[in-house]
């Protein structure tokens, strides 16, 4: 989770998260690249004391200043286009979970096992234990598998809600009437916390996510218990 002045990306705790900062790093270099080179052009604008008053074309650097931009959007598009689909893959998941957003909580069901459901709640502040994360923290926790490919199938029963683990890559949203996919991966045990992030209303801040991450067979043992 984020913690104080951490006004970058969380850290990935899945492969899906590490190709998204690997792009992000991408993607934004090339912006700094071009951000200084125009810069530097409109600096030395107004140095140049250059005036030619015959000059109605210029074929050759039009041409440069079209196709090089077109290519630069290139190497965006093409990386951007392949994550597009690795994000839409599913890899024969092992689990799936089930997400209901509702005004202003989540309920999840564990369909595959048992056919578990609960409801997850933000812990109010005034109740929250000492080492509690405050608006971040729930009642009830979703108890996964790492290092297995999970997928979760989001929809909401009232408004729309959107389902958002940054430290996993993911973010869906849940529509009435509609059912979204995704997977992921977890590659390492802990707590992952995540906010809705679709305005569903006015407790829309206060519908917190919490993944506790845990070896496969404390999965077995938790979802058989
Ligand atoms: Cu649910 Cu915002």
């Amino acid at each position: 989770m984020s913690t104080w002045a951490n006004l970058g990306l969380q850290d990935s705790a899945s492969p899906l998260m590490e190709q998204l900062i690997f792009f992000h790093d991408h993607a934004l270099l090339i912006l700094v690249m071009i951000t200084v080179l125009v810069g530097y052009l409109m600096f030395m604008l107004f140095f140049n004391n250059y005036v030619n008053r015959f000059l109605l074309h210029g074929q050759l650097i039009e041409m440069i200043w079209t196709i090089l931009p077109a290519i630069i959007l290139l190497f965006i598009a093409l990386p951007s286009l392949r994550l597009l689909y690795l994000l839409d893959e599913i890899n024969e998941p092992s689990v799936t979970l089930k997400s209901i957003g509702h005004q202003w909580y989540w309920s999840y069901e564990y369909s595959d096992f048992n056919n578990i459901e609960f409801d997850s709640y933000m812990i109010p502040t005034n109740e929250l234990a000492n080492d509690g994360f405050r608006l971040l923290d729930v009642d009830n926790r979703i108890v996964l598998p790492m290092n297995s490919q999970i997928r979760i199938l989001v929809t909401a029963a009232d408004v729309i809600h959107s389902w958002t683990i940054p430290a996993l890559g993911v973010k869906v949203d849940g529509t009435p009437g509609r059912l979204n996919q995704t997977n992921f991966f977890i590659n390492r045990p802990g707590l992952f916390y995540g906010q809705c992030s679709e305005i569903c209303g006015a407790n829309h801040s206060f519908m917190p996510i919490v993944i506790e991450s845990v070896p496969v067979n404390y999965f077995i043992k938790w979802i058989s218990s």
